[in-house]
């Protein structure tokens, strides 16, 4: 059988970044698109549940997984057109930050701010991924996918994929769509977006004055360093929680009481506030349970110090949910997919 791998009972310990000790039924690595048609049509997969992972850098298990996990481990990009501007069709399974790399290399702009998030070119337009300004979205013409409820081949274009904050279809239809490639439009050059906290001040001690994209990439590079614990010290999803987006009412009062507070006016009169003040001001940051915590370096981070379970994760995340509310009011979501939560 050529394209696919099967492996029954497997370890999915080193397939999430939290490191947590989970299992599934079957492990399903799929390395050829066009084979999974066949692959979905075994009895075993067919019959059971499915869940699509990329790295497991936006997972977070409380329990085995009951069903066949698909891991998405197709390669290849394809420049279909140039000339200004160009479109590349991106295979799921290639790794995000490689792409980015190779676009900085071959003269491309436009995703230089997204440098250094990690995961594959398939998870990308699942919540949007998005960081220092900019999201994914921008830049996403179409998503190819095999859509299990109508058992086809679907090109999505960009308005079809409903693309919003840390948002996407993909997610408002869990489990629908098995993403199998990305199509980008990238411009050879366009205005760099340098506007966001902490990167003209980098570019500023780099000593750069004329930026170029690899200068804003080497920026963000060095801020995302210094900021995020590296997964490969310390398990971890990045941001565990998105930012809350409230009516203006009450984000004008939370600033009225602590003027300090990070909020961002959104186009439709929401305001979205800083998770990570929210979660350390309320006493949070740092915080230890066992083998979880949360990151003393950024309060959004939930981390794995060594031996947590996935249920002693979410119960730490669940006692920042309640905190947060507690004394500010405001309900915070998890940004991960919780895989078991009740
Ligand atoms: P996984 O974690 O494997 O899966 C995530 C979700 O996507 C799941 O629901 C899964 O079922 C689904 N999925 C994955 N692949 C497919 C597919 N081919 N078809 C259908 N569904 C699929 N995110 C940001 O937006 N901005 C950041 O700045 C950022 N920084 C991070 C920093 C660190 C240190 C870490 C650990 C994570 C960070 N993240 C960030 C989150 C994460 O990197 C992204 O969400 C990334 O897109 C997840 O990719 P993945 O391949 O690991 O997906
Ligand atoms: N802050 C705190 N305490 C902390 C950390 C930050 O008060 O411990 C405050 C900072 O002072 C700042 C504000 O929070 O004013 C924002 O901090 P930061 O720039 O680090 O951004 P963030 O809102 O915490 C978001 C994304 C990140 C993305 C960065 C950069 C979400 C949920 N998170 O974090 O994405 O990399 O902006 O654009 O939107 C992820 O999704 O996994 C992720 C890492």
């Amino acid at each position: 059988m050529g394209g696919y791998t099967l492996i029954e009972n497997a370890s999915l310990a080193n397939r999430n970044t939290l490191r947590v000790d989970a299992r599934a039924t079957l492990l399903a690595e799929i390395r050829d698109a066009t084979k999974l048609p066949e692959l979905l049509d075994f009895p075993a997969v067919r019959n059971g549940r499915l869940l699509v992972l990329g790295e497991g850098s936006n997972v977070l298990f409380t329990e085995d997984f009951e069903g066949t996990v698909l891991a998405m481990a197709t390669r290849g990009v394809q420049v279909e057109s140039d000339g200004d501007s160009a479109r590349i069709a991106v295979a799921a399974g290639e790794r995000w930050d490689d792409f980015v790399r190779w676009t900085l290399g071959q003269g491309f702009a436009g995703l230089e701010n997204l440098i250094l998030i990690p995961g594959t070119v398939g998870a990308a337009p699942i919540q949007n991924i998005g960081a220092y300004g900019c999201e994914v979205a921008e830049f996403v013409e179409s998503v190819e996918a095999w859509d299990t409820r109508a058992r086809c081949v679907v090109k999505l274009d960009q308005a079809t994929c409903a693309f919003a904050y840390r948002d996407s279809l993909f997610k408002r239809e869990p489990g629908r769509y098995i993403i199998t490639a990305v199509r980008f439009r990238l411009p050879r050059s366009r205005a760099l977006r340098t506007d966001y906290a902490g990167i003209e001040e980098q570019l500023a001690r780099m000593g750069v004055d004329h930026p170029a994209p690899f200068h804003v990439a080497e920026a963000v590079v060095h801020l995302r360093t210094s900021k995020l614990p590296d997964p490969a010290v310390i398990g971890n999803a990045g941001s565990f929680f998105k930012n809350p987006i409230v009516n203006a009412a009450l984000a004008a009062q939370l600033k009225q009481d602590h003027p300090e507070l990070p909020a961002w006016p959104q186009p439709d009169g929401s305001v979205k506030l800083s998770a990570a003040w929210l979660i350390e001001t309320a006493g949070f940051k740092g915080v230890r349970e066992g083998d979880a915590g949360i990151s003393n370096r950024h309060a959004l981070v939930l981390v794995n110090h060594g031996k947590a379970s996935g249920p002693q994760l979410w119960a730490l995340a669940q006692r920042v949910i309640v905190g947060v509310h507690a004394v500010f009011g405001v309900q915070l979501e998890p940004e991960p997919l919780v895989i078991g939560a009740r």
